[in-house]
């Protein structure tokens, strides 16, 4: 489905925002709401075997998947968590040098307890990624990005995935989800520094980065 509604773009999404990530050999990340692992698999390579990845996730079934996917691919330095994004509770405090959200907080309520979670499990000098849908910066694009989320939208999730609701909570969710400034002002209450933010297709996506020194 993110192939089908996306025109695959969302992997062009993902590699940049893993071109910004910095990651290191060695280096320990943790990918939250990490789902199928799609940036995991990424960051196991990166970090190599001197490394270590956590995907982590709140659904275990989801997990599992991930699992199932990066155990396939080879990845053999990579540990598989549940958690929630707001309290990320297994984490000991200062423990990562990269972490990263990907489509995932758009879905957490609480997204101020979950930001200042993710500041408090990364090491100092350590930062933060976020990807995310975001607010297209150009009109015209806004009222056709609109028509396509709210229209075509949940009748591909009706024909494809016989869920019609769930991608007219994807509509409804992006909207609601805070704009690029908001959500940078969001990263600084945390405690995160250098806050600055890339738009991807026109605002569509935005990758939000922040350091904590
Ligand atoms: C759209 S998927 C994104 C998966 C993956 N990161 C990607 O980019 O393909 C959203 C994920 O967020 C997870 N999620 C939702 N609420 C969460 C929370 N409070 N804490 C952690 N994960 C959460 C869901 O279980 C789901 O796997």
């Amino acid at each position: 489905m993110n192939d089908l509604m996306s025109f695959g773009i969302h992997r062009l999404w993902k590699r940049y925002a893993i071109s910004l990530s910095g990651v290191r050999a060695g280096q320990h990340v943790l990918d939250i709401a990490g789902g199928t692992g799609d940036l995991a698999k990424v960051f196991s390579r990166e970090v190599g075997r001197n490394g270590h990845v956590v995907l982590s996730d709140i659904n275990a079934a989801m997990l599992e998947v991930g699992r199932e996917r990066l155990i396939n691919a080879g990845c053999n330095n990579v540990d598989f968590v549940l958690a929630n994004a707001e309290t990320l509770a297994p984490f000991d405090d200062e423990s990562f040098d990269l972490v990263t959200i990907s489509f995932g907080l758009r879905n957490v309520t609480d997204k101020d307890a979950a930001l200042k979670s993710m500041y408090r499990v990364l090491k100092p000098g350590g930062r933060l990624l976020i990807l995310e849908f975001s607010k297209p910066v150009f009109e015209p694009l806004s009222k056709a990005y609109d028509l396509y989320s709210f229209t075509a939208l949940p009748v591909m999730g009706k024909l494809i995935a016989n869920d019609a609701e769930s991608y007219q909570y994807l509509a409804e969710s992006i909207r609601m989800h805070p704009d690029q400034q908001t959500l940078k002002q969001m990263m600084q209450q945390a405690g995160f520094e250098n806050c600055d933010y890339h738009n991807l297709t026109a605002g569509i996506v935005a990758v939000h980065r922040g350091f904590k020194a």
